[in-house]
């Protein structure tokens, strides 16, 4: 195995998706915690702080700042290295949050285990399908009383359409919680409440019919016994192939203030999550393994603090090695740079060893010349696929408050729009501006940007749009017809291509049924 085989097979990158609660910031930092960056644990909790006072500029800034080094998080466990993206929630919820999604090779996913599957998580599941990502579940919060295990797989298998396949099981819950099964280990985890930031190694209790089990149990041992025949009975069993596939879940019990039953599902992730894997560019499929360097950008978080007006661009290395200092060849522009200050994420005391090996994310500084969705290489014309935009679910039209300033608000909200933050669309009947989004704090950060990088003062008002939907159609007399008929509802966006400005979701199911021969489509390749 060559060096950079070595290090492909070793790095495991991920991300966590849930609803808001569920305890994803939690888990991230038992997760950096077990994986020995400690140091960073306090600062995922800084930031979990400082999203509750959105609303302040300063504040932003400074979430913003701390963001950047947060953004990607990078630790060790059994000789793996792991690449945790966040995927911001909360007020912060973006497009970006989808985005990041396209650049793990699986996801880990967080459920409350009193609210099962919740909105967010139906949403992250649906961008995690387009790519057949596996995904590991942790039904978190058993400290609590919560809905029985049974149900909760249920509604996992039902609302996401994805088989589950338990390899904890839980011994009661709330107050009466006492542990979990492990079915394939054949051993009982005890449960013991430790808060801190110490890493204990709790009781395990070897085999299900260990006499140990009666003594501590009582009546509720042989109740276990039964409980656990009939979920080996009714349950999938875990599937390797299946969950490589993205069709099953291997789903862990715990509850992660608790620190409890982390190690379980750390020492899972290390084992059955892949490893980076061949990427499809437009031109061909490329390889983890070769020689020459790749990636793709798949985020750029602007610098808000005047000082630094710098981008970063988010690359996911895809094959090859990066060194400090080496050029690149951007795909788009045609032109090679020189990259010397990349970031890097490094955990520990290796952070100016500046490698990169696939499924690693570098930081590119830059004034506004990377995209989201550009590709870098050594040289061959490549472009990766799969960076999607989505369809925006928020929209306010934008309204200028100096009427002289059109044009330098038409270029600021264009480019913001390619840096992919919100999106722009321009209805065919009139010249409104309209902004989409996934999440309702990016109109505040384009307003922001607007006044701060093109000074244009502008504000926003409704619009009665709630969704939108890419339209094509393989017939060019059909598209022209239609475009006749719903002329009102159509725009066009940022690069021109057509969409359809649904008023309500009654009206878009109206549309889609009336034009069959209309492809609808809630996504756009880049
Ligand atoms: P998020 O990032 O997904 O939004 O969730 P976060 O980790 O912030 O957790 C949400 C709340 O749930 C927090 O409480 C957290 O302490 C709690 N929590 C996380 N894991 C567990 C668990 O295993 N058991 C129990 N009982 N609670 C858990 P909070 O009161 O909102 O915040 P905080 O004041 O504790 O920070």
């Amino acid at each position: 195995m060559s060096d950079l085989e070595f290090e492909i097979e070793r790095r495991r990158t991920f991300a966590i998706i849930s609803h808001p609660d569920a305890g994803k910031t939690t888990l991230t930092e038992k997760l950096l915690l077990f994986g020995g960056a400690i140091q960073l644990a306090g600062s995922v909790k800084g930031r979990k702080a400082a999203r509750h006072a959105t609303s302040d500029w300063m504040e932003m800034e400074k979430q913003r700042g701390i963001s950047v080094t947060t953004s990607v998080m990078q630790f060790e466990h059994r000789d793996r290295i792991f690449n945790l993206l966040d995927t911001p929630g909360h007020e912060d919820f973006s497009e970006d949050t989808y985005r990041t999604l396209t650049a793990v090779d699986s996801a880990l996913m967080v459920i409350d285990s009193a609210k099962g599957v919740e909105e967010r998580t139906i949403k992250l599941m649906e961008v995690c399908r387009l790519r057949d990502t596996p995904i590991l579940t942790f039904i978190n919060k058993l400290d609590r009383e919560g809905r029985e295990p049974v149900e909760l797989l249920d509604e996992v298998e039902r609302i996401l359409n994805i088989q589950c396949a338990p390899i904890t099981w839980p011994i009661g819950m709330g107050k009466r919680f006492k542990g979990v099964y492990h079915l394939y280990e054949d051993a009982i985890h005890w449960f013991s409440a430790s808060h801190g930031d110490r890493i204990v190694k709790g009781e395990v209790i070897e085999g299900l019919n260990s006499p140990k089990l009666d003594e501590r149990l009582g009546d509720m041992a042989d109740e276990l016994r039964m409980e656990i025949e009939l979920v080996r009975g009714a349950s999938h069993e875990f599937d390797l192939e299946a969950y490589r596939a993205g069709r099953q879940t291997p789903v862990f019990f715990g509850s992660a203030i608790n620190n409890f039953g982390i190690l379980e599902l750390l020492d899972a992730f290390a084992e059955y999550a892949p490893p980076p894997h061949s990427r499809q560019a437009r031109e061909r499929a490329v390889m983890p393994e070769e020689d020459k360097f790749s990636g793709f950008v798949f985020k750029i978080q602007a610098n808000m603090d005047p000082a630094h007006r710098d981008r970063i661009a988010f690359l996911r290395v895809c094959s090859g090695r990066y060194t400090k200092g080496m050029r690149l060849f951007h795909v788009r522009s045609g032109k090679a740079m020189q990259v010397a200050n990349a970031i890097t994420f490094q955990a520990d005391s290796r952070e100016n060893v500046e490698e990169a090996y696939p499924g690693d994310i570098i930081g590119l500084h830059n004034h506004g010349t990377i995209q989201v969705g550009d590709t870098f290489t050594q040289g061959e014309n490549l472009k990766f696929e799969g960076i999607p935009y989505f369809a925006p679910e928020l929209f306010r039209r934008v309204v200028l408050k100096d009427p002289l300033r059109s044009k330098a608000l038409q270029r600021g909200l264009q480019q913001l729009s390619e840096e992919g933050a919100t999106q722009l669309f321009k209805p065919l009947r009139n010249n409104d501006l309209i902004l989409g989004a996934v999440g309702v704090l990016q109109f505040d950060v384009t307003a922001f940007r607007l006044k701060s990088e093109y000074n244009v003062d502008c504000v926003y008002d409704a619009v009665p749009v709630t969704t939108a939907r890419w339209v094509s159609c393989s017939d060019p007399k059909k598209l022209e017809e239609f475009k006749r008929k719903v002329h009102d509802n159509l725009a066009e966006d940022g690069s021109g291509y057509l969409v359809y400005l649904a008023t309500s979701r009654v009206n878009l199911s109206l549309t889609e049924e009336r034009w069959p021969d209309i492809r609808f489509s809630a996504t756009r390749e880049l």
